[in-house]
């Protein structure tokens, strides 16, 4: 899973090329290359490593053409290193690709049986060369390249030069998102709208299949049987300044800054602040479903089993969360009148889109809680129901995450007043609860200092427990994911109550316990768990509010959230958690925006 950019560009290209790249850097980063084409020779700069690799390299050889290709590498086939990094190249032929060709090893074969070598060790390499070996054959390079289509099996989204051509750029995709930005004689393609803002925000989105071929002045589209077709011309709202980190060190830093207003913005789409009722975008009926299947990845999905907790105990509509990658493939047994729920940032994670799509053709209703607005989700959806967190960069996901929970909390209250759960009297109070919200989140962030004093101890650590209860328990678990990318150190969230089955065999003084309790129902019991931790000299800090800091046994480090209503403890409680990994991962020196092996959008199974 990478990032590809493809530029017919008015003057030296290379700057724009890195300036994208920049963009999509979230898609991976374990190397970069750009190529471009002058007096029909290409020349390509190629680094492993990180962005600013490539940029050294361009510096000390710098490439002038004004029609090139970019690319910025998650690896997947061969090791991250140069000879695998892209652009590659056979013959005439110099390509970018994201995505995997699941058949290449056959089409290897075959290409090496007709004298053909290879230089690198990826799945991308036989693509130039099947394209090449098409041009040989006296193919024009657009037939070259449908013929190479056919013969490709998998996921693609490709950028593709050719040596002798200087106003072309080609481009393909299938199960992979690729767009066309429409500029002045200049024209564009990449892997999203935010790879060519800087440039343009006229946008065509290609569909599954086409291919394209752009040239100063025109893209010609194509679809998968070779027809000319058209795709809309959309202005895109995604702005090149939404990329900016400010004053802070980190995004990561600035995304838990921006999470009041990422949930102000996201909860003024669900809640009618004058009226205090919740009315979820596109007036669904929850008493048309029976249940709700929430499919996800990673922080998303604990987002998901959030909503869980508070759909079921608000409404009682019945919900089932799962993460997309088991569900695709063990053939779930769906109920009748059951609600398919995407939860997703990207809108692009394709385990959570091909749960997504099976969902649609067993004919379920479908629903995506999106962040991208413009993602693959968001477009195949029956219904959006958008977070407005803006774009986030960081690898770890924080904003995007609390305004998830801020989206699910709205639609409980709607489903529990629809579901006649609740009276309007109830909603009112609900819904002024979570107006609250923003506000509580940026009290929570004055723990900040508190944290900070404690990340010496947690980074110190080898393995971290994190316990809570109720809606803290898979809250717990994103707070330990969060730590674990973030610092590397191993971390587990448990249900307190399931500690005494087998973690509390981990307990000793080398061993930080994060207790999430605020003072609910919950919190004598999550306390009792606690008293269990210290009495094993666990060393334990307790996340909770003021009432239940005067609880709090003197062996404990206290960091106070302020108190709130249980329905948005789960919001409030996540910021200290989302501080402690990011304070954890500074002391560190870990680098936090883009941790390793990690990547924004896994657009890969
Ligand atoms: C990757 C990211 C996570 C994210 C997950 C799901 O693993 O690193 O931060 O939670 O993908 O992504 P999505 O875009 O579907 O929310």
């Amino acid at each position: 899973m990478c990032g590809i950019i493809g530029i017919v560009g008015l003057e030296p290209v290379a700057p724009r090329l890195i300036d994208s790249l920049k963009r999509l850097e979230y898609r991976g980063y374990d190397s970069a290359g750009v190529a471009t084409i002058e007096v029909g020779r290409v020349d390509r700069r190629r680094a492993s490593g990180k962005l600013r690799c490539l940029e050294e390299v361009l510096l000390a050889e710098p490439l002038t053409g004004q029609v090139g290709i970019g690319h910025t590498r998650w690896a997947t086939h061969g090791a991250p290193n140069l000879r695998n990094a892209h652009p590659q190249t056979a013959g005439r032929v110099t390509l970018v690709h994201n995505g995997i060709i699941e058949n290449f090893a056959e089409l290897k074969a075959e290409l090496i049986a007709e004298g053909r070598s290879f230089e690198s060790d990826t799945d991308t390499e036989v693509v130039a060369h099947l394209i090449d070996r098409g041009l040989t054959h006296g193919l024009t390079p657009l037939n070259a390249f449908r013929q190479t289509l056919d013969r490709l099996s998998g996921a693609y989204a490709l950028a593709v030069l050719i040596e002798g051509e200087n106003d072309l750029v080609m481009g393909a995709r299938r199960a992979m998102p690729l767009v066309v930005g429409h500029g002045d004689g200049e024209m564009f393609i990449g892997s999203d709208a935010l790879a060519v803002a800087p440039f343009t925000n006229r946008v065509s989105y290609l569909e599954e299949g086409d291919y394209v071929a752009i040239d100063h002045n025109a893209a010609r589209v194509f679809d998968a049987e070779g027809n000319s077709v058209e795709r809309p011309v959309r202005i895109v709202s995604v702005s090149a300044a939404m990329v900016e980190k400010g004053n802070y060190r980190h995004f990561m830093e600035k995304e838990i800054h921006d999470q009041p207003d990422a949930c102000q913005h996201t909860l003024s789409a669900y809640l009618d602040p004058i009226a205090r009722r919740a009315t979820p975008p596109g007036d669904f009926d929850f008493n048309s479903v029976d249940r709700l299947q929430i499919l996800a990845c990673g922080t998303a999905f604990y987002a998901g089993m959030i909503g869980k907790y508070v759909i079921e105990s608000l409404a009682g509509l019945p919900v089932d969360v799962e993460v997309a990658s088991e569900f695709r493939y063990r053939g779930p047994a769906l109920a009748p009148r059951t609600l398919a729920v995407a939860i997703s940032q990207s809108g692009e994670t394709a385990d959570t889109l091909a749960a997504l799509r099976w969902c649609k053709s067993k004919g379920l209703k479908t629903v995506a809680i999106v962040n991208a607005h413009e993602s693959t989700m968001a477009r195949e959806v029956d219904l959006m129901w958008p977070t407005h967190a803006g774009q986030e960069i960081c690898v770890l996901s924080t904003k995007a995450f609390t305004a998830q929970v801020c989206a699910l909390t709205a639609l409980a209250i709607a489903a529990a007043r629809t579901r006649g759960r609740i009276d309007e009297v109830e909603e009112q109070r609900l819904v002024q609860v979570l107006l609250e919200a923003p506000r509580l989140l940026s009290e929570a962030i004055a723990s900040e200092d508190v944290v900070r004093s404690l990340a010496s101890m947690v980074g110190r650590a080898r393995d971290v427990l994190y316990l809570g209860r109720g809606a803290m328990f898979p809250l717990a678990m994103e707070g330990a994911l969060k730590l674990k990318e973030v610092s590397y150190i191993h971390a587990e969230g448990y249900a307190a109550g399931e500690m005494k089955h087998g973690p509390i065999a981990l307990i000793d003084q080398e061993t930080p316990v994060v207790v999430l309790a605020p003072s609910d129902s919950f919190f004598d019991k999550t306390m009792s768990n606690l008293s269990e931790v210290i009495a094993r000299e666990g060393r334990v800090i307790l996340i909770t509010d003021e009432a239940g800091a005067r609880h709090a046994p003197a062996e404990a480090r206290v960091i106070l959230a302020p108190a709130c209503d249980p329905l948005i403890a789960p919001l409030v409680f996540a910021v200290p958690l989302q501080l402690l990994a990011y304070q954890v991962g500074v002391f560190k020196g870990a680098d936090v925006d883009q941790p390793r092996n990690l990547a924004k959008s896994v657009t890969v199974e």
